[in-house]
């Protein structure tokens, strides 16, 4: 796993916009790209909106699956993830609606709509890139504390706690749904890449549990240890609990040129 500490919120979007962008230009010609909602990744999508828009990247041949949606919104709703993802990656990053997944949080059967989900990624080849945010709570994708390591998409019930997290985006905790299709654990690490970003000191516990924890289902996030090719890119707020933080700053340095991806950092 490779930790790099930025400055500030801006320079976390930069970096990873800069690893999306390599990641999907080595594995193109019809790069896979995993795509969480929330807070975290919106100015990394900005960043590489940016980077469409002056015609230094092209998605549109790209292949987008999101991480997870609510069960039971309405259709339109404007934070079911479906819309989320309209606005925030399909538009500014130029991709064809026609390759942008998310599960169907409201499927009649919705173990059915979780596995179609699983069949879709596999026939697109699988995620090339996977684009993640942490919960206060560690959990990553909906994948609540005790989820299983090995876990595919299914339904899961969110804890009171990403309830409460996301209710600022709704009028009230009450009105955030109590379920969610989420892609697995299992579906996660086997993305071929993931980049995690996170910022703010509200995030401080996730991420040392995530780095420096052990690997245990009570941080789902934990389990990117075992993964081969995870990056997780974050602020010095975010990083402000890990042991190691000095560490991490010295081998970013001291990487050797060739070993780096375009950052302009
Ligand atoms: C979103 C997702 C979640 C979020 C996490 C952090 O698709 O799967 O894991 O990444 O809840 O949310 P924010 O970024 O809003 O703090």
């Amino acid at each position: 796993m490779e930790v790099i500490i930025c400055p500030d919120a801006e320079a976390v979007a930069q970096l990873a916009a800069a690893k999306v962008e390599r990641v999907a230009r080595d594995r193109g010609p019809e790069p896979v790209i995993g795509v969480a909602t929330g807070s975290s990744p919106v100015a990394l999508y900005d960043a590489l909106a940016a980077r469409v828009a002056s015609g230094e990247l092209d998605l549109s041949d790209a292949h987008a699956f999101a991480l997870d949606e609510y069960v039971g919104l309405p259709p339109g709703h404007p934070e079911s993830y479906a819309e989320v993802i309209r606005r925030t990656v399909t538009e500014p990053l130029r991709l064809d609606p026609a390759r942008v997944h998310v599960p169907d949080g409201r499927a009649q059967d919705l173990e059915a709509a979780a596995a179609a989900y699983e069949d879709a990624i596999a026939a697109a080849g699988g995620v090339d890139v996977q684009i993640l945010g942490i919960g206060s709570n560690g959990h990553v994708g909906f994948n609540e504390p005790t989820s299983s390591l090995a876990s595919r998409t299914r339904i899961k019930t969110l804890t009171a706690r990403t309830r409460f997290d996301n209710a600022r985006f709704f009028a009230s905790a009450d009105e955030v749904p109590t379920h969610c299709l989420t892609q697995g654990l299992g579906t996660i690490m086997a993305a071929h890449e993931v980049v995690l970003v996170a910022q703010g000191d509200g995030k401080a516990e996730a991420i040392a549990g995530l780095v420096e924890g052990p690997v245990t289902a009570m941080v789902p996030g934990s389990v990117l240890q075992l993964q081969r090719r995870a990056t997780v890119i974050v602020d010095e707020a975010a990083a402000s609990g890990l042991r190691l933080a000095d560490y991490y700053r010295e081998t970013y340095e001291r990487k050797p040129d060739w070993q780096r991806f375009r950052t302009g950092l």
